[in-house]
């Protein structure tokens, strides 16, 4: 696909995710414009976007009338959630407003103003819950351990719903953990990876709780490129995909490997029993199938993607905590 002045959607935009996308886009050229309600406790933050071209709109997909900024857009890549698991139990009605009402607000309104837009979405392996199986498939059953993963399989399935019924071409990416530049990293909010590089960063010792648990994390820039070939993808549009990372590895692997890129140190405690509640325990995906379709493979291995987020971090902390 030629990017080169083409207008791209990118809601959630200033987020982790949907910066560090808004950011290649523009290297390929496309006209770029990032939605983004920069919501309380998100991953939004306006130095993701500093300097870059893009066209940013704050504004809330919630209740602002979302035609304007889908209009005349040919790709819709839609990040805007919320994230939080233990926000989303403690107030379900805001996770359900954004994850699924504004989700059919938004469809509603690339309808009327971006019918022929492409929509890749961004969904979640969370809504499997405890993994009956490893590898986690697409075939897997569906069975939400908490609120979040409840809206967020909303969200998809009306997406996909207008794939079937409308015929909008949309893929819809169930990702793992991901993690590198632009994370938030000021608390665990978005994955403990944050909070850990915050610590080894500060020099203070970070938690592992558990620690047997099982996790294939993805390098931005890997999920990045899943975005991107989604879109460009024919074959893949009406999908649903798993994305994966490299072979899985424990916390306390990935504790070790963190100790010892940065010279930190660690303690192991018991999972807090709110946490443990909603806890999937070890998951690791079979993403055979985008492979297969897309041609996508992750580039950037654990140990290369921790380095390069601990550099990237360690001359911006300021900007990030
Ligand atoms: N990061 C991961 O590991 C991961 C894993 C699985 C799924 N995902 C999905 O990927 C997407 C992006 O996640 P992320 O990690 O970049 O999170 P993030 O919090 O950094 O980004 C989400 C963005 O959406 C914005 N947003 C939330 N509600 C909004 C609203 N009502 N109106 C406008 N903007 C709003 C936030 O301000 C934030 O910038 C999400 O849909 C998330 O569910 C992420």
């Amino acid at each position: 696909m030629d990017w080169q002045g083409r207008k791209v959607l990118v809601t959630g935009g200033a987020g982790f995710l949907g910066s560090n996308l808004c950011l290649e886009l523009v290297r390929r050229g496309a006209h770029v414009v990032a939605l983004d309600g920069f919501l309380f406790g998100g991953g939004a933050n306006p130095a993701n976007l500093e300097g870059a071209d893009v066209e940013l709109v704050r504004a809330d997909i919630r209740e602002t009338d979302m035609r304007l900024v889908c209009e005349g857009a040919s790709v819709i890549f839609n990040l805007a959630a919320q994230t939080s698991h233990m926000g989303g139990q403690r107030d379900p009605l805001v996770d359900i407003a954004v994850n699924a009402v504004a989700q059919v607000r938004l469809i509603q309104a690339a309808r009327e103003a971006a019918p022929e837009a492409i929509v890749v979405h961004a969904s979640t392996r969370q809504f499997y819950g405890t993994p009956h199986r490893l590898p986690v498939d697409e075939e897997h059953p569906v069975n939400p351990p908490d609120a979040n993963g409840v809206s967020k399989f909303a969200g998809e399935q009306y997406w996909m719903i207008e794939n079937r019924t409308v015929g909008r071409p949309v893929v819809s990416l169930r990702l793992t953990n991901c993690y590198g530049p632009r994370l938030r990293i000021r608390d665990a909010r978005q994955t403990f990876l944050g909070i850990w590089i915050r610590s080894v960063l500060e020099g203070k010792p970070f938690e592992v709780w558990g620690g047997e648990q099982l996790r294939d994390m993805t390098y931005v820039d890997d999920v990045t490129e899943a975005f991107i070939l989604a879109a460009e993808c024919k074959a893949c549009h009406g999908h649903i995909y798993n994305i994966g990372g490299f072979p899985p590895a424990s916390l306390h692997d990935l504790a070790e490997l963190m100790v010892r890129l940065s010279g930190g140190s660690y303690v192991t405690r018991e999972f807090p029993a709110e946490r443990k509640r909603i806890d999937i325990g070890s998951y690791y995906a079979d993403d055979s199938a985008f492979r297969k379709a897309a041609g996508w493979a992750p580039r950037v291995p654990l140990e290369e993607g921790i380095r390069r987020s601990l550099e990237w971090y360690g001359s911006r902390m300021a900007q990030y905590i």
